[in-house]
Order: structure tokens, then C-alpha cells, then sequence
């Protein structure tokens, strides 16, 4: 990160950052916008806490993850101050003194405790404080006023192209592991080796990774959030769904992939979905409604099961009767960030008070805006087998518009997953996961 290049777009993103901080105060009323780091909490009755997550609206300025206790206090007009901890403590490792090209763009106060902070914080009364209460002194809890968070939360949709940058990164890291996960599949590991494949070529572990890794095999990849890495591999491997990240200062990729062990019917349904996923990460341009992405990969992904013998009713017949959504039951995907699945996903504008509806009978769709530049959405659609949903349809009134022979033939596979990270631009999207795995 001591590329001249990042430093000259961070500038620049502090500039936009601090353009939105004079807009949110004067939205909400208030001169100061003050953002704790965060604390670290306690489990239930225990001295154990549980790992540290920074405070998003604190990262979105400096990129430090691992700093609880320290503080940012924007006001107009100056530059932004950073009150940073640096605790004289024995037992952890206290965080280096601040370092890097960042550093030059604050007021930076060092303090020993978190009681040396409170001199360094404006007035309470004149501030919006932004974050969560634990280990807050009283006077500056957080009141997060609506006003505030919501022009800020929502302008966080529009990348900067330091942001951009970060992104770009993040995906590097997590297309690597990814290979290197792919790898520990075709050697036949277990769902915990290939998750420690992973981590180890990332280079990240559970507190670093933006998320808790996916990591499927089998019928495991019918389970949307599967996460319980399986210590004994299965007697045989035959298809493979992993979605997992990776953190880069602070900001988030989010990257799935499904594999077959051999070249068979459920490899040509993966390479379908793949082909699917491009046409619809095509589809991220500006103006266009997410929702309209969304019902698109329905009709696609129908198209795809009609195709390969699955669905015995046509696309349009599967989408209009409800049938599609037992084999695709999640959103297309959402926005990316600072944060694996970003804010305001749902906002009609920047006052916060309205919000844009997801389509009926599509509970899960995460993004409902209209894309724009800047703007880094995941494309994420999916085919599974998942027992649940195919009783409920069996035992209904469409059971016959599917080819039950067929669904038994996928079921041993789970499901697929096919995600990127796309930034919308001013022309052609740009696509961060290709990108990444198009690199040696
Ligand atoms: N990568 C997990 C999800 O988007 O839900
Ligand atoms: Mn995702």
C-alpha cells in the first residue's frame, strides 16, 4: 500500500468523504461527526470477548481494523482528527504507532486510555455520534441520529475509486484462495482441509475474512449458508460449492464458485449457470432497476432447468406459477463494501424515509436500487436441490410441471453458485472476480 497512486486516491476519497460528513450534519442539525472504533464485547458470563469488528462508519475513513478504543471527530471546514489508542497493556499487542501514506490527512492524538480520550471530543450536544454503546462513556453514547446515518449510508453506495482500488485487491486475494481451494477438491480433502487451503492462501483467517466461509461438498451445497466444514471427507467428492472472501483494508469481496469432480450433466449445468451469470453481470449498467437483474435470472436460470431436463413446463410457466423460486430461492445479490452485504440496499433516496420494494414473492432479495456509477454489486445466481422446498413443491399443485427422475439425479450435487463482484461505470461494468482470476 505505499503505491503513490493510493495515496493520491485516498486523498481523494477523503475529500468526497468529507463533501457527504458537511451534508449528513447539516441534514441531521448537528457540527460534529463523531465515530468511535468499537469495542470488543464479552461472551455471556465469561472474561472471553468475542473477536473485535470494527465499526464500518469508522473504516469507511482510515483503514485500521484492528484499533478498538480510538475515536474520529469530522467537523467542517477542518481537517478530520483521529484520536488514536495506543494502551500501555501487557497482555496484547498494542497497535504500532501510526504509520503510512493515511496519516498525513488527520490530526492525530495519541492517547494511553480511553478516559485520555474524552478531552479530545467535541461537545456532545453539538455531535452525531455514530456507532454502539460498549465501553462508550456515558455523555457519548451514540445516538446515531436517522438523518446522519442514512445520507451517509447511503451515498456509501457510490464507490470511490480509492474504494475501487480496495475492492480490486480484496479480489485478488480471494481469487488465489480460491484456486488454491479448488486444488484441495480435486485432491479429495475434507470441506475443513479445503477451508484451511483456503485460509492459508489467503492468508486470512476467521477474523480477517469478511465472511464465514461457505465450504460445500455434495449435498452440502443445497445448505444456502452451509458452514459446518466437515472434518472427514466423503467417501467420494463429486461436486464442490465453496463462497468465501477476503478483506482488504477494510473492504470486502465476496466470490462463489461450483465445481464437478468429473465432466457430467451436473458439470454442463455449472458451465450453464456460468454462461447465465456473465449475461446478467452485463446487465449492470447505469439506470437499470436491480430488481429487473433479479427477475431476469429467474427466467434464465428456469430456461436452464427446462434445458437439462429438470423442469417439464416452459421458463415462462415456471417463473409465473412460483416454481423457479424452489430451485433458485435467494436475491440475484446485493451490494458490496465496506461490508459483505452493504447498506441501504433498499433506500429510494438519501433522507432515509423511503424505501423501494422488493418484488412480490421475492422475500430475499437484498437490493431493490437503481444501479449507478460507482456503485460494486455481487451477480450471484444459483440452482440447488434442496429437500425442504422440493417436498413443499411435490406436494403441491405444480409437482408435475418437474421431471422427478432428474431432480433425484442432481440431488447428490447440492446445488450451484456462480458469484462476482461488478462495479457499474460510466460504459462497460467491470468485473472484479474475472479480473482476479484472469491474472497468472
Ligand atoms: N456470501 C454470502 C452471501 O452473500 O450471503
Ligand atoms: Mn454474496
Amino acid at each position: 500500500m505505499t503505491d503513490p497512486n493510493t495515496a493520491s486516491l485516498y486523498a481523494r476519497h477523503i475529500e468526497v468523504l468529507q463533501a457527504r460528513a458537511r451534508i449528513a450534519l447539516e441534514r441531521g442539525g448537528f457540527e460534529h461527526l463523531v465515530v468511535p472504533s468499537g469495542n470488543p464485547h464479552y461472551q455471556v458470563f465469561d472474561d472471553r470477548d468475542y473477536p473485535y469488528a470494527v465499526n464500518p462508519q469508522f473504516k469507511a475513513w482510515v483503514p485500521l481494523t484492528r484499533n478498538p478504543g480510538s475515536w474520529l471527530v469530522v467537523t467542517p471546514g477542518r481537517r478530520p482528527k483521529l484520536i488514536y489508542l495506543q494502551p500501555r497493556d501487557y497482555w496484547h499487542v498494542v497497535p504500532e504507532a501510526p504509520v503510512g501514506w493515511w496519516v498525513e490527512h488527520f490530526d492525530v492524538a495519541v492517547v494511553r486510555t480511553a478516559e485520555e480520550a474524552i478531552p479530545h471530543l467535541p461537545p456532545a450536544a453539538r455531535c452525531a455520534i455514530l456507532g454502539e454503546p460498549q465501553g462508550v462513556r456515558a455523555e457519548y453514547a451514540p445516538n446515531n441520529p436517522a438523518a446522519v446515518v442514512a445520507y451517509l449510508e447511503y451515498h456509501r453506495a457510490f464507490k470511490t475509486p480509492y474504494e475501487i482500488a480496495m475492492m480490486r485487491e480484496a479480489s485478488r486475494i480471494g481469487a488465489h484462495a480460491h484456486r488454491a481451494a479448488e486444488a484441495a477438491f480435486r485432491h479429495g480433502l475434507s470441506e475443513f482441509d479445503i477451508h484451511l487451503a483456503y485460509c492459508a492462501a489467503a492468508r486470512q483467517d476467521a477474523n480477517d475474512l469478511p465472511y464465514g466461509n461457505i465450504v460445500a461438498l455434495n449435498e452440502h451445497g443445497a445448505v444456502l449458508h452451509y458452514t459446518q466444514l466437515d472434518r472427514e471427507a466423503p467417501a467420494a467428492s463429486r461436486s464442490f460449492l465453496i463462497d468465501a472472501g477476503a478483506s482488504y483494508a477494510g473492504y470486502a469481496c465476496d466470490i462463489t464458485r461450483t465445481y464437478s469432480a468429473r465432466d457430467d450433466d451436473f458439470q454442463a449445468m455449472v458451465d450453464a449457470v456460468d454462461a447465465a451469470q456473465q449475461r446478467m453481470c452485463a446487465q449492470v449498467r447505469s439506470g437499470v432497476d436491480y430488481r429487473r437483474i433479479h427477475l431476469d435470472a429467474h427466467l434464465a436460470l428456469a430456461g436452464i432447468l427446462r434445458d437439462h431436463g429438470v423442469l417439464k413446463v416452459s421458463a415462462e410457466a415456471a417463473v409465473e406459477s412460483g416454481v423457479s423460486s424452489t430451485f433458485f430461492p435467494h436475491g440475484v445479490g446485493h451490494g458490496i463494501g465496506l461490508q459483505v452485504h452493504d447498506v441501504a440496499g433498499f433506500a429510494a433516496a438519501d433522507a432515509g424515509t423511503a424505501t423501494l420494494a422488493k418484488p412480490d414473492g421475492h422475500p430475499y432479495l437484498r437490493l431493490t436500487r437503481t444501479i449507478a456509477p460507482g456503485m460494486v454489486v455481487t451477480i450471484e445466481p444459483g440452482i440447488y436441490f434442496i429437500d425442504m422446498l422440493l417436498d413443499d413443491l411435490r406436494a403441491g399443485p405444480n409437482a408435475a410441471s418437474v421431471d422427478w427422475a432428474r431432480v433425484a439425479a442432481f440431488r447428490p450435487y447440492g446445488g450451484i453458485r456462480i458469484e462476482d463482484d461488478v462495479v457499474c461505470t460510466e460504459s462497460e461494468p467491470l468485473n472484479l472476480t474475472r479480473e482476479a482470476f484472469a491474472r497468472p
